[in-house]
């Protein structure tokens, strides 16, 4: 579904992915795992059109979308999570759902019955939400464009154990609704609990791949490239 190519991206001179590849295929969870300043948020940006790679290529189902801007990424299915979120912070629980509404299959009552909390909140403006909430509203908002490949940025991070916890929950929900993720973590235990398979970033460069099982035996990667 989606293939990254040897991608090389910059801000400004400073040379920050190096040659990064990565494939994700339908209905597949994969995390994108690293420490802070690693390059997993810069990943995402070169995906969704935010960063700008000098080489490489980006291919969802079989298109080029390098330098596609967001509505048309959008409108191919690609749904990006950003970690800052970025909910309107004077609309309502319901309004910033609302004005993400797009295609058919997502609605409401689906997005409520994913985030339940949400419904309870639906009046509620989105700048009087905790961190766990307002991110569970990101990912409803995202949901109801109706992706079929939906990034999230570190959505775990910040959040009190409970939280991450009844968020991996959801999180695997979706996944059993088809929908094709692909996460930035620096939490191994979450990327364990929720793909299917790992990448390991660092300094810019993908250090490691492999699928969960392999992941979890191999303790010298966790040990080198993230902190566990
Ligand atoms: N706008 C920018 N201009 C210049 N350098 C940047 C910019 N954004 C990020 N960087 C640098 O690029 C590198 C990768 O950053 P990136 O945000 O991709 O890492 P990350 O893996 O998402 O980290 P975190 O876990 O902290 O979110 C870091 O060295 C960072 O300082
Ligand atoms: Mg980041």
């Amino acid at each position: 579904m989606l293939e990254v190519q040897g991608i090389h991206t910059f801000y400004g001179l400073s040379h920050i992915l190096f040659d990064v590849s990565l494939r994700v295929a339908r209905g597949e969870a994969v995390c994108l795992l690293g420490r802070n300043g690693a390059g997993k948020t810069t990943t995402f940006k070169s995906i969704v059109g935010i960063a700008h790679p000098r080489q490489g290529t980006i291919t969802f189902n079989g298109q080029n979308i390098i330098g596609r801007d967001s509505h048309i990424l959008a409108q191919k299915g690609i749904a990006y999570v950003p970690d800052d979120r970025r909910i309107f912070a004077d609309l309502t629980v319901r309004e910033n759902l609302e004005i993400a509404a797009k295609g058919s299959g997502w609605n409401f009552d689906r997005v409520y019955e994913l985030f339940p909390q949400l419904k309870s909140m639906e009046s509620r403006r989105g700048g009087y939400l905790s961190g766990g909430e307002q991110k569970m509203l990101a990912i409803g908002r995202a949901l109801m464009g109706n992706p079929e490949f939906l990034l999230l940025d570190e959505p775990m991070e910040g959040l009190a154990p409970l939280m991450v916890k009844t968020l991996e929950e959801r999180i695997q929900k979706l996944k059993e609704t088809g929908l094709t993720v692909l996460i930035a973590e620096q939490n191994v235990a979450s990327a364990l609990a929720l793909s299917d398979r790992v990448y390991v970033i660092d300094d810019g460069h993908i250090r490691y791949e492999g699928t969960i099982e392999e992941f979890k035996q191999n303790e010298e990667i966790r040990k080198k490239y993230l902190q566990v």
